[in-house]
């Protein structure tokens, strides 16, 4: 079983988060999949950010859904990284589907949903995948399983995880009543025999986010279905030595 290595937020430790260079970057390492996280704008855009506000990742401040597409725009998400990366935008889903439409590994769409801002989020973002990315790998995980339960009830064939910080009580029964494939858990509740079991019941285990090597090789040795990974070309790069 090869552990897959997913670029968590892109390629993070050398690019801005979500952002195109950071997408960029993770396809030119090799990523095998590659994580964001998505919320939707004031005019109903769906837009890649991992916070709700602004003011962390870029020169702005205030709540995404606040604002309008074009409003975003005109502000800087990369010069908070550093100058090399001056004028980068906020990018929509668009703009990275596009980006990544002959990118053959998958793709893990996060619904930042966890306090509801957003309705009809979901059916927004299973549109514009059905256009822009009709045949090639997409899972979708969230913190909010509600928001997930809602995707499967739209698009029943759409491949769902559930994302967790620890084992749940009764963890496969719930897995498959949800319709989850998958579990992306915290990386201690996923480096632990909870994953072999989770794997037994056939639900998929990926650990997230594993940015230490020794992490990363018991990840490996381990045989999880995946890591998420702000160090996607060192893990790669890893993997290839054991
Ligand atoms: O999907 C794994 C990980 O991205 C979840 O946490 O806060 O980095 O979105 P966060
Ligand atoms: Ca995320």
């Amino acid at each position: 079983m090869i552990t897959a290595v997913y670029a968590h937020r892109g390629s993070k430790c050398n690019c801005p988060e979500n952002t195109l260079p950071a997408f960029e970057e993770a396809m030119r390492v090799g990523s095998d999949g590659i994580e964001l996280d998505v919320h939707l704008t004031k005019d109903q855009q769906v837009v890649v950010m991992h916070d709700e506000k602004i003011d962390r990742t870029t020169n702005g401040k205030g709540q995404i859904r606040n604002y309008t597409m074009d409003e975003l725009r005109q502000f800087d998400a990369g010069i908070w990284f550093s100058a090399k990366f001056k004028h980068t935008r906020i990018p929509t889903l668009i703009e990275v589907l596009d980006l990544l439409a002959d990118y053959p590994g998958t793709l893990n769409i996060e619904f930042k949903t966890d306090r509801n801002v957003y309705p009809g989020i979901e059916a927004c973002v299973a549109e514009l995948v059905e256009r822009y990315r009709p045949h090639a790998p997409v899972v979708y995980s969230s913190f909010n399983h509600e928001s997930l339960i809602r995707l499967k009830k739209i698009r029943s064939n759409a491949d769902i995880a559930l994302l967790l910080w620890e084992r749940l009580a009764d963890p496969w029964r719930y897995t498959q009543q949800t319709g989850a494939t998958a579990q992306h858990l915290w990386q201690p509740s996923a480096l632990s025999e909870t994953a072999a079991q989770l794997q037994q019941h056939g639900i998929k285990v990926r650990a997230w986010t594993v940015n230490h090597p020794k992490n990363m090789e018991h990840a490996f040795r381990m045989g999880l279905d995946a890591i998420i990974t702000d160090y996607p070309e060192a893990a790669l790069d890893l993997r290839r030595s054991i």
